[in-house]
């Protein structure tokens, strides 16, 4: 039977949203009350005020988010936004990119750059990928005990990939590393927000000026080639999918290097059976993937028609959250959900997302966490944290969630 939206919670009684984590390696406590119920719940933005549908039960994440009738635009005026930005203002900003789309404009742009994502491309990379993270790990060794795995390492890997990638000087990182962090802090004002996120935007608006003259082949080279070749270049959408692509692709993954790193060396019995046998990796990955589920609000829509989810009517117009991290451990799919287990096949996660949207570097986010962890653990056998993992700076203060510093030492 379907619910409507009654009975209506006086505003301060409906719950805060984000929910706080009490374990640093589970989800919030909340969401596992929420899935008892098997309903979507109403859930209050604690930074816009704005209401939304909390959905946390597996089946129900991927209903809504392979749904035609939902919207990826930011700019609707329910939209559950999960980046520090002025909702108000948003709409005057310039053109979002891919994420931000809905269908027939996303496809068309997620067309453009599919072919750069595949697992064959992804599987070239993988020696280059390989030299990266070998050289991080001397660089890591070299700075001697007690550095920090984020800086040597979970930042710089995945940083210099995708640089390599798209075309972007490496050089720049300090500059968009530390955009991308008063982007994604729930601690910075939204003047700083807005002001990182429009600097990102004339960073790329001035590289591809100077990519313009001689094209080089490197995907922002080809993407303006293939672009002037059927007449659909514009630079200033352009530089709003490369600013896309260079804030997924570095942020997520460093996170998720730092998250099961420090998840692998606190389940030692874990560790131990993916040493024995790296034919674990994949799994060990998916794993690491699900338990996490790092981008948990990205996932986030504004439904265009009215639909019903777990017996309660969402009306048109209405905010959803459908939480990628909930799914992830619904124990009706995921027996144990919140235990490690490296031999799971637990490859049915979330993580990525779910329907048009799902996560366009997904091959190549897994490819450096594969090798990430093996030359880890094999170059340095006995690497192990250098303060206890509780004391660890994690990133409750961040809209994806990862680990400010890990030292470590060996
Ligand atoms: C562990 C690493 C990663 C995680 C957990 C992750 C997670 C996600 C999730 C949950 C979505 C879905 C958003 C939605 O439904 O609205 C997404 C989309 C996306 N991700 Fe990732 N991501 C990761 C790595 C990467 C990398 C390496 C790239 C490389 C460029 C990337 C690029 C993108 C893009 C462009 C989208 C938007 C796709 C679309 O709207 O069609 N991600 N990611």
């Amino acid at each position: 039977m379907t619910q409507s939206q009654a009975p209506e919670l006086p505003v301060d009684q409906i719950p805060a949203f984000p929910m706080e984590r009490t374990c640093p390696f589970h989800p919030p406590a909340a969401y596992s009350e929420i899935q008892d119920g098997d309903a979507p719940v109403k859930v209050r933005l604690t930074r816009s005020g704005r209401i939304a549908w909390l959905i946390t039960s597996h089946d129900q994440v991927r209903q809504v988010l392979a749904h035609p009738g939902v919207s990826s635009d930011r700019t609707a005026p329910n939209f559950p936004l999960a980046v520090n930005l002025d909702p108000e203002e948003i709409k005057n900003m310039p053109k979002p990119a891919l994420i931000g789309l809905d269908p027939p404009e996303h496809s068309v742009q997620r067309r453009q750059v599919i072919t750069e994502f595949t697992v064959r491309r992804t599987k070239d990379l993988r020696p280059r990928i390989q030299q990266i993270v070998d050289d991080a790990i001397d660089d890591l060794l070299a700075a001697g005990k007690g550095a920090d795995l984020v800086e040597h390492v979970s930042l710089p890997v995945p940083s210099m990939v995708i640089c390599e990638l798209l075309g972007v000087p490496y050089a720049d990182h300090d500059y968009f590393q530390e955009r991308t962090r008063a982007l994604l802090s729930r601690d910075s004002t939204i003047e700083q927000g807005r002001r990182a996120l429009n600097e990102l935007g004339d960073y790329f608006v001035e590289l591809l000026t100077a990519k313009e003259k001689n094209t080089p082949d490197d995907m922002l080279g080809r993407l303006i080639t293939a672009g002037r070749a059927d007449g659909t270049y514009d630079r200033d959408e352009l530089a709003a999918l490369a600013r896309l692509l260079l804030i997924a692709g570095h942020e997520t993954t460093a996170n998720m290097i730092s998250l099961g790193t420090v998840a692998l060396l606190e389940n030692p019995e874990q560790l131990a059976k993916l040493k024995a046998d790296s034919g674990l990796l994949p799994t060990t990955v998916e794993e690491l993937l699900r338990v996490f589920a790092i981008a948990d609000v990205a996932t986030s829509r504004t439904a265009l028609v009215d639909m019903e989810v777990g017996g309660v009517l969402i009306k048109a117009g209405d905010g959803i959250i459908a939480s990628g991290l909930a799914a992830s451990h619904d124990p009706g799919v995921f027996p144990e959900p919140h235990a490690i287990d490296v031999t799971r096949s637990a490859r049915a996660h979330v993580a990525f997302g779910y329907g048009v949207h799902q996560c366009l570097g997904q091959n190549l986010a897994r490819a450096e966490l594969e090798i990430a962890y093996e030359t880890l653990f094999r170059r340095v056998p006995g690497l192990t944290l250098a303060v206890p993992a509780e004391n660890l700076p994690y990133k409750n203060d961040a809209f994806i969630y990862g680990i400010h510093e890990v030292p470590v030492t060996w």
